[in-house]
Parts: structure tokens; sequence; C-alpha cells
């Protein structure tokens, strides 16, 4: 197959010249062709085929020690001016990072094939969609982007002779001389060597020396977030890291919900949650990317940009996500999990009792008491959404949902309340550039310390985010104000000062949904505090909790000494932004300010 776009064509010919890869292959879609690459990469040693009894059309893969998760040191955005990226990316001339590129990526592809992926973000020919072709040397990447994507032939057909699309070109970075046997995870191992560029100008992505997750599988984070958020900000629209969800009530009204959490918040876990409140429905539409744009009536619709969930597998079980367990039954790819005996898969805390040994994601012989971890913490599955047990009906919908609400999220021990709601769209933007978390993994930084994660999109704005806010701040202005989803910032972790979580979380979280769409009825009490409404310490239904009246205090409590340390926290973050920083913003914390007192 090739293509009638002659852009595409000429392009791609481009690439194949400079990686020059053994051959092209241009992707169809279809699962006769998924199954093919997955028979490939067990002839290669790369997939391990799971037990068809316990999971059916299911593989495992083990990736290279090395290579392991996103790698935001080596993640760049090439503007053609540095201010443009900002303070929240690495930047570099995209003229001198192109040459040094290039001089990595000539022959990268020998011994190899260069698969060509024609994908769309967002369901085919829907007004909120966009679509990429992705150029790669890593069959696994097909096989994922074959779940997390539409991709092939229909692509194609959408794009005809002449339509837009992203420019993404992927490579492994491992060529093979000729006779030179492959590795199961072939990548370059040496981190300086990888690099993960955007071109926010030209909307291309360069990447070469990964093949794991978001660094390879090029829809995800580079085009759903870092491209589309420039693209967004250019057209008037929002390229968000939110999970779309759609609430009904008792009463049969049914409520879209956008929420905003930083990575290990159990964003997953929110999108599909099972409420314990008799009577509400959850259905998930999205639990990772969301983009949203005004319809003809001047509401926000949103859709979620994939079709598959890369979730973090460890942590995933019956009780802390039910919905996703089920999800995993059949037709999945695991990443750097635990092989059983009966050769299935495990990860730390799928079950009380651990499998009596393994082979953990190093491939090498595993028991739990080893003192190494079988799974690795960022292992991934790669799963369906549609054979998710709650996916919303209407979750491809073309014309997307209308949002009601929006939420912002984070981990915080202290000073933030459970729940609290914006006064207006500004206020509620200044809460999610506020919004941050504290760090449970090493990997970026001292455990326990504050990041703020503006909009959890730090690592995924493709520019300034001071001009990100801005944007933010337009788009309240689009429409009339009472068409506008209504703000709030949660907070289910807060800590009892002997270090005991206050709130229970998981499926107890619908109790603080239900009284946002109280809120949004008009039914539910609030407290005017500093930071906005909090609940009145009746108005949460707790039926069938036993919480402490001093513990819910405490979670819902807005302590101005410990808000007014917060201020002075904010006013460094916000520094950081120089005068990228709307005033608009400056006037809320200053606001904040004066409302504490201070
Ligand atoms: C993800 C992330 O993998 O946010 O979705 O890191
Ligand atoms: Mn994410």
């Amino acid at each position: 197959m090739t293509t009638r776009h002659s852009g595409l064509a000429k392009w791609v010919g481009e690439m194949a010249a400079m990686c020059r890869p053994d051959n092209v292959y241009w992707c169809d879609g279809s699962k006769e062709e998924y199954q093919r690459m997955l028979d490939l990469l067990i002839r290669s040693g790369a997939a391990t085929p799971l037990n068809p009894a316990l999971r059916p059309e299911c593989y495992l893969f083990r990736s290279d020690p090395s290579d392991v998760a996103r790698v935001e040191d080596r993640t760049f955005v090439c503007s053609r001016n540095r201010d443009d990226a900002g303070p929240n990316n690495n930047w570099a001339d995209p003229e001198e990072i192109r040459a040094a590129m290039r001089k990595s990526y000539d022959g990268c592809m020998r011994g190899r094939t260069m698969y060509v992926i024609p994908y769309s973000m967002g369901p085919i020919g829907s007004p909120i969609s966009n679509i990429g072709v992705e150029l790669t040397d890593s069959p696994y990447v097909v096989v994922n982007m074959y779940i997390m994507t539409r991709m092939g032939s229909r692509v194609l057909d959408q794009l005809g002779t002449d339509g837009e699309f992203v420019r993404g070109l992927h490579s492994v970075g491992a060529p093979l001389a000729p006779g030179e046997a492959d590795r199961p995870w072939p990548c370059n191992p040496d981190l300086s060597k990888k690099y993960i560029t955007h071109f926010p100008e030209t909307r291309e992505i360069w990447s070469y020396g990964s093949g794991y997750g978001g660094n390879a599988l090029l829809g995800k984070k580079c085009h759903s977030l870092r491209i589309a958020s420039v693209q967004a900000r250019d057209e008037g629209w929002l390229a968000e890291h939110m999970v779309i969800l759609k609430l009904t009530s008792p009463s049969g009204r049914v409520y879209h919900v956008a929420g905003a959490l930083p990575s290990a918040c159990g964003k997953t876990n929110l999108a599909m949650m099972q409420p314990s409140l008799p009577g509400w429905t959850l259905q998930t539409i999205g639990d990772d990317i969301c983009w949203m744009k005004f319809g003809p009536d001047g509401r926000l619709y949103a859709v979620n940009a994939e079709t598959g969930f890369f979730g973090v597998a460890p942590g995933t079980s019956m009780k802390s996500n039910p919905n996703a367990m089920l999800t995993l039954r059949r037709e999945c790819i695991f990443t750097n999990c635990v092989l059983t005996p009966d050769n299935d898969v495990w990860w730390e805390d799928m079950t009380d009792t651990p499998p009596p040994r393994g082979i953990d994601w190093q491939g090498k012989e595993w028991t739990p008491n080893c003192g190494r971890k079988g799974a690795h913490p960022n292992a991934r599955f790669t799963a369906p959404a549609r054979l998710c047990p709650v996916i919303a009906p209407d979750w491809e919908d073309p014309r997307g949902v209308p949002i009601d609400i929006i939420l912002f999220g984070g981990r915080r021990t202290t000073t933030v309340p459970l729940v609290t709601e914006a006064r207006s769209w500004k206020h509620g933007v200044f809460l999610g550039s506020i919004m941050g978390s504290e760090l449970t993994a090493a990997a970026f930084g001292v455990v326990g310390t504050l990041r703020r994660d503006p909009m959890a999109m730090l690592p995924f704005c493709g520019y300034n985010m001071g001009d990100y806010f801005a944007h933010w701040l337009r788009m309240g202005g689009r429409t009339s104000p009472e068409k506008l989803p209504r703000m709030y910032y949660v907070n289910w972790f807060r800590k009892s000062d002997d270090g005991r979580w206050l709130w229970p979380g998981f499926g107890e979280n619908i109790r603080v949904l239900k009284w946002m769409v109280e809120r949004l009825e008009g039914r539910a009490g609030a407290v005017d505090t500093p930071i906005g409404f909090v609940p009145t310490m009746d108005a949460l239904d707790l039926t069938g909790l036993s919480i402490q009246p001093q513990d819910l205090d405490l979670l819902l409590k807005v302590d101005p000494a410990d808000w007014n340390k917060e201020l002075a926290d904010i006013e460094r973050h916000y520094d950081s932004f120089g005068n990228r920083l709307p005033a608009a913003l400056r006037e809320e914390l200053a606001a904040l300010g004066r409302r504490l007192g201070g």
C-alpha cells in the first residue's frame, strides 16, 4: 500500500532515505496485521504469549533495564524562540538539534523495517480529532498503537490527498549489521543518546533511542499533549491531561466530568471508579487525554483522544480498581510484569498472596522474598478501552460529550481541603495553576517534596506555561459564563497529624462528585473560605461511612497559617514564569492574600 497524499509520500521517502531501513511497510490497521506483528515478535523472542485459558490473546514483553519510562530529561521542545518553550521545557535550537539528530538517524534503521502508521487521535472524522503519521522501526510500537489509536488505511482515506498531519519519526536507535541477531528489546541504552524532540511550529516529533511508552508511542504524550497543546492555543481549544467520565445521578441526570491529576495520583482509578453510593453510575470515557472544543451551543465538548489505556500495573487490583482488572482479562499487552508459573502475569499488590515464584521483569528467577520487586514500578498494561466493563456507550461519539465539571487534583498530605469550588473560571484557572503533588517516586526528586504541576501538564505542555495560563483564561471569555464548566480542586490524600489518611478514597470519592453535582443544581451547602467554596460539615453525603467529626473538620479545614506558607511557595512558582505569567493570576494570588488577612 502507498498513499495518494503527495506530501506524505515525499516525507516518508525523505525519512527512509535518511534512516535507510531494509523495507518500508504501510500499516493497514487490520486485526490480521496486528496478529502477524505479534507472531513476528514471538519469533524474535520479544513477546511471550500468556496462557490462553487464563488470559486469551495476551502477551508479555520485557524491556531493556535502561529503557523503562519516559525520559523527561531527554525531552525537548524546540521552538525557534527559547522563551516560547518556557521554563517548563528543555529547549534546544531547532536547527542545531536537527543536525545532531540527523547524524543519529543516518542509517539507524539498517536491518529493520520502517513501519508507516497513519493514526487518528480522536474518532475519525470528528471535528475535535487530529491525524498523525508515525514512522517507526519497532513492531512493539505498531501493536501498541493498534490498541491505543485508530490507525491504518481508514486514516489514510480520511487524510485524502492533501490533509494536514503531525509528522512523527521514531527509531529505537539500534541498527543491525548484516547477519547480526536482534535483541528482544532493541534500544540505545546510552541515556545521553536518547532524544524525544518536538518542533511545535512545524508540528513534528523526532524520537530516538527509546522503545518505551510515551517516548515511542508518539500519538500519546508527544502528539496529543505537547504538539496538540500548541495547536489548541493557536486554534482556540484545549488539549489536556485529563480523565473524562460520565456520571448519572439516581434521578437519571447525566453529567460529564474532566479531571486533571498528576501521574501517580490514581487517575485510572478515578476514571473507572465503582461508586459506593447507591443509585449513582459512573462510566468511563477516557483515562488520560482529553481534547475539548466549543460546540455550536457554546458548551465545551470533549473526546478521549485514545482508544486504549496505557496504565501503570503495580498497585492495580480488584480492591483498588476492579474495572481495570476486568478490562485486562483478554487482548492486552503487558510490559515488565512478572511471569507466573502458569504463564499469567502478576505485579506488586495485584493480590494479597503473591505467586510462589516467577520470572521477574528482567527475565530472572524471582520469589516473593528474594528482596527484589517482581514487576518494575512503571510496568504497564496496554488495554483496549472497548473492553472496559464500564466504558460509556457513547465514548466514541464524534461530537464529544458536553463537560459540566472540570476538576484539578493532587496528592497533598496537608493544607489542601478535600474539595474546593472555584469562584469563577478565572479563579478556577488560578487553582489549576497552583496545583501540585507530593512526590511518591524518587525518579523526580526527593520523596515527599511538593512538585507544582499546573493542570497536570508540567511535563506535557508544548509551550511556555505562562502563555498556557493566558490561553486558559482567554478560553473562559469565548462563551457565556453559565455555559462554562464549573471548576473544583480536589485532594483525596490529606492526613491527620498522626499520619492517618483522613479520607477513604477510591469508590467513596463519589461522595465528593455528588456534592459537585448538587452544587450545579444549586442544592448543596458551602462555606465561603479564602481559597473558595468548601462543603459545609453536613453537605457531604457520608451515609454508611464512619468518619469522626474531628477528622471531617480537618479534611475540610482551610488553615490561614498553612495557606500563608503556601502563598510564599506559590509566589516562587509564579516567579519562574517571569513576565509571561498573566497579570490576572497575580491578581488572584494577591486577592487570596487579602482574604487570608495578610
Ligand atoms: C502517563 C503519565 O503515563 O502521565 O500517562 O505519566
Ligand atoms: Mn498521563
